[in-house]
């Protein structure tokens, strides 16, 4: 970071974080990024975007804005809180935990270390719930959606925002999580449809219901010391599901089984190479289902989806010959 070195040398000041003093000049845009970009390097894939983020928000600004806007210096003190996310970006802190917030189907949510951050891949969750709920909504009901492990809200507030007639009870076991979600939901306006509740999984929750959602913790336990340094700044309990990652979702599909409405729809994340085994465990639970594992983009396993017939089936086993 030589310019930025340099031009802070000039007032004695020590680069990004040390004690700026009111004597200090202000620095111009692009050698922060600069600076930023030197600092970022090692940790992020596009240190240059990150950095522009960063000063964005540092300068409360949109980085589009930001961009037309070369001419924009900072004051001493805009560089300090510049600076201390630089580090903290540098120390392998999540950019989203850094800005608090993160875009998820085009909404943006907030975040806090006490919550996952969104990821792209669960989209393909939202989209699948919301073409049920288009033709459940199509056909006259309001259809009322359990998400559970609701974490940030954001598949919660993403239904809940995309379609009015839609209500969520969306559940966590961490209260702090709650508060997260309560958030987003007031920050789109639809804190009356999505009742954020503590829970246990399912277990304070009523059947029939027409759409059960999760993304549930998936990783095996083991992995967590082979995870990306950044991702293991994420809550343990929001990722690791037991040995073979599958105990919230064994006991999920347990809980479903009797809870899912005839006709009803439950939606499931996995591991990308938990198909074949939650397809198992899901015929098992669901014996008279139509069950596929969808995949995500990148083609890899992604969403259980398990419905119910709309009218009580027997399962195909054979009837107990009769006696005598
Ligand atoms: C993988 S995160 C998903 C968060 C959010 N739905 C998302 O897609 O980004 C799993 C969430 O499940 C919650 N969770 C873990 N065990 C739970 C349980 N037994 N009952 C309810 N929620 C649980 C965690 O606190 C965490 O918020």
């Amino acid at each position: 970071m030589p310019e930025l070195d340099s031009d802070l040398d000039k007032s004695s000041a020590a680069p990004f974080g040390g004690e700026l003093t009111e004597a200090m000049e202000s620095v111009s845009q692009e050698v922060a990024l600069r600076g930023g970009v030197a600092r970022l390097g090692d940790i992020a894939d596009r240190p240059r975007l990150e950095a522009e983020r960063l000063l964005a928000a540092v300068l409360g600004m949109e980085r589009a804005l930001l961009l037309a806007h070369p001419e924009v210096r900072l004051r001493p003190a805009q560089l300090q809180v510049y600076g201390d996310a630089v580090r903290r970006r540098a120390q392998g802190v999540p950019l989203p935990y850094i800005l608090g917030r993160v875009e998820f189907y085009g909404l943006e949510m907030l975040v806090t270390p006490d919550v996952l951050i969104p990821r792209p891949e669960t989209e393909l969750l939202v989209e699948t719930a919301l073409e049920d709920l288009a033709g459940r909504i199509a056909s006259g009901s309001s259809p009322l959606v359990v998400d559970v492990g609701t974490g940030s809200g954001c598949i919660a507030i993403a239904l809940a925002a995309t379609l009015p007639a839609v209500r969520v009870i969306a559940i966590d076991i961490e209260a702090a999580a709650l508060h997260v979600a309560r958030s987003n939901a007031l920050r789109y306006g639809v804190e009356n449809r999505v009742f954020c509740v503590r829970d246990d999984l399912l277990s304070a929750v009523a059947g029939p219901l027409d759409l059960i959602l999760s993304n549930p913790p998936y990783i095996a336990d083991h992995e967590w010391a082979d995870l990306p340094a950044s991702v293991r700044q994420e809550p343990r309990h929001a990722l690791l599901g037991g040995p073979q990652g599958l105990s919230a979702i064994r006991r999920l599909l347990d809980q479903a089984s009797f809870r899912l409405a005839h006709g009803g729809l439950l939606l499931v994340e996995i591991g990308s190479r938990q198909g074949d085994v939650v397809r198992s465990l899901a015929e098992a639970a669901f014996p008279t289902a139509n069950i596929e594992i969808l995949p995500d983009l990148a083609g890899l396993d992604r969403l259980l989806a398990v419905r119910k017939p709309s009218t009580p089936t027997l399962p195909s086993a054979p009837f107990p010959a009769e006696r005598g």
